[in-house]
C-alpha cells in the first residue's frame, strides 16, 4: 500500500486554504483534519470546539498574517501547511520581513508518503513571492525531528513544557516566597493585575518588558527583536471579552523602574489549566530572590481568581538553569521536549525537489 501511493505522489494535491472565502463544506473538510490531527498529538488535550477554531482561524491579528496550504488525497484532507508573514508598515517591518513562521502536519495514517515533502514547495514559493529568506519551526514529536534532520533544517533552540499540579502546592512556601519581595532593600512595590490591564499602561511598561524577553535565552535562533505591542492586546482581549479569559499580570517596581514580571493567561475554553508566560527580573535585581516572589504571587493570584485551575503550563529553555530550578522547586515536571528549526528558503526548495529521490 505504501509502495503503491509513494509511487502516486502525483496523487497529493496541494492548493491554498482560505479561511476568509472557504465554503461551509471547504470548512467542515478543515475541521474533521484538526480533529483528527488534534488526536494524533495529544489524545488527552481537550478538543477546541469547532466554533472556537475557526474564529481564531478567523481572527486578524495586528503584526502578521498568516497563510494556509493543504494536501489532498483522493480529496481527503491529508496534512496542511501554515506559514506568516510580517504586516507591511508595523514596526520595525525591514528586521521581522526575512523570517516566515511555519507549522503544520500530516495525518498519522497518510505519513511517509510524501504529503510533508509537497507541502514544502509550497512553503517555498510562498517565501519567494514574499522575499522571505529563513522559516522556523517548532515540533514536540520524534517523527517532526527525524522530518527536519532530513530537510536539513538547523536545530536553534530546545524547550521543556514543565507543568504543575496544583494540588500538590505547598501554599505555606508559596507564602513565604512572595515575601522575599518584601526583604529587599531599597523597597519596591507590587502592580498586580488579574483580569485586564489598561492599555494605556501596557503601553508604558511595553519597551522595559520587551527588554526582559529579548534578554531571555532564546538558544541560537536568528530572530528580529520581540517588542510587546498594545495593538495585539487589543486584539486579544476583544477575543477573550467575547469568550471568557483573563490576563494576570504581576510587576515588581521601583519607582517607575520595571524589575520583575510575570505574564500568564486563562481562557474559559481550558478552565482547568492556565498558562504562565514569562517570568523574568531585570539583570541589575538578580539574585535577591525575586523570580520566586513574582512567581509565587501568580500562583496566590490565579488560585484566588479561579479555584478550579487544577494545572500550570509554562516553557523554559533548557539552557534556563535559573528558571528551570524555581520551577522544580515548585513542583513543576517536564511534559514535552519541543525543539525549534530554522532552515533557508533556498534549502527549502531543494529539499522539497530532492527529499523523496534521496
Ligand atoms: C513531520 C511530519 C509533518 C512529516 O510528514 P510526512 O508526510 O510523513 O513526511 P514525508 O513523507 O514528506 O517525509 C519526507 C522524509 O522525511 C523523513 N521522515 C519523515 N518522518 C520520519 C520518521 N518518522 N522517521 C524517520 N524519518 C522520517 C524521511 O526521510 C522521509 O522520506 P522517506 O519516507 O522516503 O524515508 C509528520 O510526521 C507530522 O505531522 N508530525 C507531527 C507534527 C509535527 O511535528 N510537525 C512539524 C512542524 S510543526
Amino acid at each position: 500500500m505504501t509502495a503503491i501511493l509513494k509511487s502516486m505522489s502525483s496523487a497529493i494535491v496541494v492548493r491554498a486554504f482560505v479561511p476568509a472565502t472557504a465554503t461551509a463544506s471547504e470548512w467542515q473538510a478543515y475541521h474533521e483534519f484538526c480533529r483528527v490531527r488534534a488526536r494524533d498529538d495529544d489524545p488527552n488535550w481537550p478538543l477546541e470546539s469547532d466554533a472556537d477554531r475557526q474564529r481564531h482561524i478567523l481572527q486578524q491579528w495586528p503584526l502578521g498574517e498568516q497563510f494556509r496550504f493543504i494536501a489532498l488525497i483522493d480529496d481527503r484532507i491529508a496534512g496542511n501547511l501554515g506559514v506568516s508573514r510580517r504586516r507591511a508598515g508595523t514596526p520595525d517591518y525591514d528586521l521581522h520581513a526575512p523570517f516566515a513562521w511555519a507549522w503544520g502536519g500530516v495525518r498519522k495514517d497518510v505519513r511517509r508518503l510524501g504529503v510533508a515533502t509537497r507541502l514544502l514547495g509550497a512553503a517555498a514559493d510562498f517565501m519567494t513571492e514574499n522575499r522571505q529568506t529563513t522559516a522556523t519551526a517548532s515540533t514536540q514529536f520524534e517523527d517532526g525531528r527525524a522530518f527536519f534532520i532530513r530537510i536539513g533544517a538547523v536545530e536553534k533552540l530546545r524547550v521543556m513544557e514543565n507543568r504543575l499540579d496544583m494540588a500538590g502546592v505547598d501554599w505555606d512556601a508559596i507564602a513565604a516566597w512572595q515575601q522575599l519581595a518584601q526583604a529587599v532593600e531599597p523597597p519596591l512595590r507590587w502592580e498586580v493585575y488579574n483580569q485586564r490591564v489598561p492599555l494605556d499602561r501596557y503601553e508604558t511598561l511595553a519597551p522595559a518588558m520587551s527588554q526582559l524577553f529579548n534578554d531571555a535565552p532564546q538558544g541560537t535562533l536568528e530572530q528580529a527583536p520581540m517588542q510587546y505591542n498594545r495593538a495585539t492586546l487589543e486584539t486579544w482581549y476583544a477575543d477573550i471579552d467575547v469568550s471568557g479569559g483573563n490576563h494576570f499580570l504581576v510587576l515588581l517596581l521601583h519607582g517607575d523602574e520595571l524589575v520583575a514580571m510575570c505574564d500568564a493567561t486563562w481562557t474559559a475554553q481550558f478552565p482547568d489549566r492556565a498558562f504562565q508566560n514569562l517570568t523574568a527580573v531585570t539583570r541589575a535585581w538578580r539574585g535577591k530572590g525575586l523570580a520566586k516572589a513574582v512567581k509565587a504571587r501568580m500562583m496566590w493570584l490565579m488560585r484566588e481568581t479561579h479555584p478550579g485551575i487544577k494545572m500550570i503550563i509554562t516553557t523554559n529553555a533548557n539552557v534556563n538553569a535559573a528558571m528551570l530550578a524555581i520551577n522544580r522547586q515548585l513542583g513543576f515536571v517536564q511534559h514535552k521536549d519541543v525543539r525549534t528549526y530554522q532552515i533557508s528558503r533556498d534549502q527549502l526548495r531543494l529539499a522539497a525537489a530532492e527529499v523523496r529521490g534521496g
